[in-house]
């Protein structure tokens, strides 16, 4: 009810006033509503101007239900309205009396309505100091505050999953956004296995280490992420500018490291991809490579990096965050 108010709110405290000074000094003449009209938009102006550029907030229409309750400002608001359209109405008369209650029923009005926001504002800040240690943080970071806590902040290494399905449609758009991110010479070597039967989930278990095991099976899918050894044979379409550089991975030990370290970006841009699709990731290392690469890439030009866990979040999923490294411990300028 006093949510509904709110877009009222201004027309319930100008009428509020103007039926108290009427019933007061009987009904106005038209040099009384048009000083009624100038002391309200007199009173807009004024605050407006006064107000400029220093607005703390805008309501938000996506806030929590529990703040709407903010809402209910506007009636106390066009009672005071009325209120102080009676005492004015003890002291003057006339074109006068009516623009004053213009003017003050509009000031008293839009001050009240402006500390609700305040109010909330104050609110909203200390119930999300987190939301405002990132504000602090990230001031140089061009990424949207939620999307830097949806891919980092409030995103970890997950063992427990949802009893909810990972669609081959969200592991295409996944790799639909990462396929941009960069690997030397736009060699691209990450090939990705979507283990989904119970078969092929028996095959990968086999090779995994027993603390691992347990973690796959609860995932709605797991991801079996390798490096093609033999991916400059796609040079020539993939880097068509130089058309010797095919050439330049003849020798196999060259073209192993090559494809060995830009999969590894890949399995990193691929995580946080996950991560970017709502889902969350539980990257292993923990697992018998020689046994994975047999099991799962027969012709010897693949090597296995990581097997991911993927899955939304199961309730109670996130484990206490282990520490950081600071910035001063890993950077170094020289
Ligand atoms: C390359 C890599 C290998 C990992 N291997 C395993 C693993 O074999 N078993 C496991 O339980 N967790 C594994 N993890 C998870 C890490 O322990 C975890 O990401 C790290 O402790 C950070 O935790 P957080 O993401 O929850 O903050 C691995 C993570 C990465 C990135």
């Amino acid at each position: 009810m006093t949510a509904s108010a709110a877009p009222h709110g201004y027309t319930l405290a100008l009428w509020t006033a103007t039926a108290v000074t009427s019933s007061e000094q009987g009904a106005p003449g038209a040099a009384e509503v048009l000083a009624l009209l100038a002391g309200a938009t007199l009173a807009f102006v004024a605050l407006a101007a006064a107000a400029h550029g220093t607005a703390p907030m805008t309501p938000d229409s996506s806030a929590h239900a529990g703040t709407r309750i903010w809402a209910a400002f506007h009636l106390p608001m066009a009672a005071c309205a009325a209120l102080v359209s009676l005492l004015l109405t003890r002291c003057c008369s006339g074109p006068l009396l009516w623009g004053l209650v213009g003017t003050t029923a509009t000031a008293v009005y839009l001050l009240g309505v402006s500390a609700q926001f305040l109010c909330f504002a104050v609110r909203h800040d200390t119930q999300q100091t987190q939301t405002l240690t990132h504000q602090r943080f990230t001031t140089p970071l061009a990424l949207d505050p939620a999307a830097q806590d949806l891919l980092f902040r409030q995103a970890g290494t997950v063992d427990s999953f949802a009893d909810e399905p990972v669609t081959d449609d969200q592991i295409e758009a996944v790799y639909e956004l990462i396929k941009y991110a960069p690997t030397s010479m736009n060699q691209q070597p990450l090939r990705i296995v979507l283990v989904r039967s119970a078969q092929a989930r028996e095959r990968l278990a086999e090779h995994l280490s027993q603390g691992n095991r347990n973690k796959s099976a609860a995932a709605p899918l797991v991801a079996v992420l390798a490096a093609d050894h033999e991916v400059h044979g796609e040079l020539p379409s993939q880097f068509p500018h130089l058309p010797q550089a095919r050439d330049l991975f003849a020798e196999r030990a060259v073209r192993e490291r090559s494809a060995n370290l830009d999969a590894l970006l890949q399995v990193g841009y691929f995580i946080i991809g996950v991560r970017a699709a709502g889902l969350a990731a539980g990257p292993m290392t923990g697992f018998d490579p020689e046994g994975i690469d047999k099991e799962f890439f027969s012709d010897g030009e693949h090597s296995v990096l990581a097997v991911v866990n993927i899955g939304r979040p199961g309730e109670n999923a996130r484990c206490t965050r282990s520490p950081r490294l600071t910035y001063a411990q890993v950077v170094t300028t020289v």
